[in-house]
């Protein structure tokens, strides 16, 4: 039987399988945090066509219900059937732009000068068996092996002396002592500690480094003896069914008591590719035995349960900006329960790990360059510096660029419009969608580039209105005018109001970066580097991004795109005690800056509300273009 999906792609499913596994085996992944049990809810699918037979419901409502939404896990066809499958049911693992990544990762490392030295340790030790005459204890057995070896200061868990008997005599006493260097952390966290024992040279050491963006969670699993990227996936953070926006999330865990449900929801999201990856390579989780994360403040504190209602509240404190080393089991992770878990340290309530990851991926604090790293993901963070002085502040431009809150917007994956560019003569756009599939809807890219089009060709104006009559694409839509890219059973669109909350977006980018050169006496002149950081990759086009008034008008050759920077500091400091203190003295040397309530902000917000900008002579280039096409 078919297994036929709304976006296209079709797929094999044998009576009495179901729909979870039918997709699995065609190597497309959902999240499964309860492995199939039907307990999570996280598998939804909605049927469109065929018949059916769903064995429960688990955690979905009556409204879903009504709407034809099944757990995946839990339902098998009985025809051909065609589904759809939402954004946050998606889980993307293994794909080979991110092992592609991780060998440039490697690089960086050693770029940076990083060896590899995670924060679990090991040594190995053959003692000598007790005898009538040699009948000292296990531990003070083991405690003198270490100390000829010249170990001594190792703390000894109870659930470690609870095994050693046991895992002494199970190794025949050719052990592997696994111990967490903390030394140098700046963690209430014992400077050495032993975590669990395996038998000489048959342990595999791995490890895992999540980005927790707001709205996407990256994980990559490491090989720790090598550096090498084993695998790696992503999903969209479960966390957006309560609140787009970090407030939403506050206001969810504050107001709404809902905290340990924000916390679980982000935890099984990593589990769940977690899940996948060790399937996948084989691997036993217990063999995962460090984690690093790094996210913004707020997702940060969400997911070890801290109480993030101060975050937004006047003078917006955070309860830590530097985390003590946790282990993965406080955690919930379904790795070994003794992993230490670094955090990447935080610079203040709307500057957090994600961006300190971010700065030390792009080496900014070590060059005497003057440069701008800007992440332009959920919440839009900058950082203006060198080697000497780094000042930061967020900007609230809201997750638009990540898709959220756009009629067809979404991420940078598969099915998603990434360019466009007009047709001079028939104004007719031409574009590329990731995956060469047919286009599902429009990436952050892609709506730079289509609104720099449309106002470089006369279809909007410069508040970003459509000018009617300009194109016969320009329709009205339930929400307005809106600008039809694609039609056919899907419709890819930009609307109205679209453009105005990208705008809206951009324009606090540009104000954010404006004030805070300002406050140390520059200007946009002064930049000579932009590195460019979040979900656009390589696709932004900066002379598109400048038309629209979002980058300053600076030489294209002065922007560097990064990628996913978060990931990136993650996998450096997972590897590396050189980069673990790198990103502490980052978060320690930035000075942040509060933009919202900062008197020019607003000022310069609304000047920058319009394409490309009030005074288009900040945009020397743009003016000439548009001279150009007036003419
Ligand atoms: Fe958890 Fe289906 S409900 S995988």
């Amino acid at each position: 039987m078919n297994l036929q999906l709304l976006s296209g792609e079709s797929f094999s499913i044998s009576p009495g399988q179901t729909i979870l596994d039918a997709l699995k085996k065609a190597e497309y992944y959902l999240v499964a945090s309860c492995g199939g049990k039907g307990t999570c809810g996280k598998c939804r699918v909605r049927i469109v066509d065929g018949r059916f037979e769903a064995k429960g419901f688990g955690k979905l409502t009556l409204e879903e219900r009504k709407k034809n939404y099944v757990l995946a896990c839990q339902t098998v066809a009985l025809s051909d059937l065609l589904i759809e499958i939402p954004e946050d049911s998606k889980l993307t693992v293994g794909d080979k732009i991110a092992i592609a990544k991780g060998v440039d990762l490697f690089n960086l490392l050693i770029s940076l000068g990083g060896e590899i030295s995670p924060l679990v340790r090991y040594i190995d030790l053959d003692l000598p068996p007790p005898t009538i005459t040699d009948n000292i204890g296990d531990l003070e057995r083991l405690k003198r092996a270490l100390k000829e070896k010249g170990i001594e200061g190792l703390r000894f868990s109870h659930k470690f002396l609870t095994r050693l008997g046991t895992d002494l005599r199970k190794n025949n006493w050719k052990i592997r002592i696994h111990y967490a260097d903390c030394l140098g952390c700046t963690s209430g966290y014992p400077a050495f500690e032993t975590l669990f024992i395996s038998g000489h040279k048959d342990s595999k050491r791995y490890g895992i480094a999540v980005d927790i963006g707001t709205t996407t969670i990256v994980t990559y699993l490491v090989n720790l003896d090598d550096g090498r990227l084993v695998d790696g996936g992503s999903t969209y953070n479960s966390q957006i069914r309560y609140g787009d926006d970090v407030i939403t999330r506050i206001i969810y865990a504050t107001e709404k008591k809902g905290l340990e449900e924000l916390r679980k929801a982000v935890v099984e999201d990593i589990n769940s590719i977690i899940n996948l990856m060790v399937e996948r390579q084989s691997i036993n989780p217990e063999d995962i035995i460090t984690a690093t994360i790094a996210g913004n403040t707020t997702m940060s504190h969400i997911f070890w349960g801290l109480d993030p209602s101060s975050i937004r509240e006047e003078p917006y404190i955070p309860t830590i900006n530097s985390f003590p080393i946790w282990r993965a089991g406080t955690a919930g992770f379904i790795i070994n329960s003794q992993a230490p878990v670094y955090t990447l340290p935080c610079v203040a309530s709307y500057v957090g790990g994600d961006i300190v990851a971010g700065v030390l991926a792009s080496k900014m604090h070590r060059n005497p360059e003057i440069a701008l790293f800007m992440d332009i993901g959920t919440n839009g963070e900058i950082v203006v510096g060198n080697n000497e002085w780094l000042m930061t502040a967020a900007c609230s431009a809201g997750p638009c660029f990540e898709g959220s809150g756009i009629k067809s917007g979404m991420r940078a994956t598969k099915g998603a419009i990434e360019q466009i560019r007009f047709n001079p003569s028939t104004l007719e756009p031409e574009y590329s969608v990731i995956g060469d599939s047919r286009p599902i809807g429009i990436c952050g890219s892609g709506m730079i580039d289509a609104i720099s089009e449309f106002f470089i060709h006369g279809l909007i104006d410069q508040k970003g209105r459509f000018i009617k009559g300009s194109s016969p694409r320009i329709r009205e839509g339930e929400d307005g005018p809106e600008f039809v890219f694609y039609e056919d059973g899907i419709k890819v669109v930009l609307t109205e109001p679209d453009i105005e909350n990208i705008m809206r977006a951009k324009a606090a980018i540009y104000a954010g970066v404006s004030l805070l050169l300002k406050e140390v006496g520059l200007d946009l002149s002064s930049l000579e580097r932009v590195y460019i950081a979040g979900g656009f990759g390589n696709y932004l086009n900066p002379k598109k991004a400048i038309l629209l008034g979002m980058l300053p008008d600076l030489p294209e050759d002065r922007f560097v795109f990064l990628g996913n920077t978060s990931i990136a500091g993650a996998y450096l400091c997972l590897l590396s005690e050189r980069m673990r203190e790198e990103a502490e003295e980052i978060s320690q040397r930035m000075t942040y800056m509060e933009l919202s309530v900062s008197r020019g902000f607003m000022d310069e917000y609304l000047s920058a509300l319009f394409l490309p900008h009030t005074d288009i002579d900040r945009f020397p280039s743009v003016k000439g273009m548009l001279k150009l096409a007036t003419k």
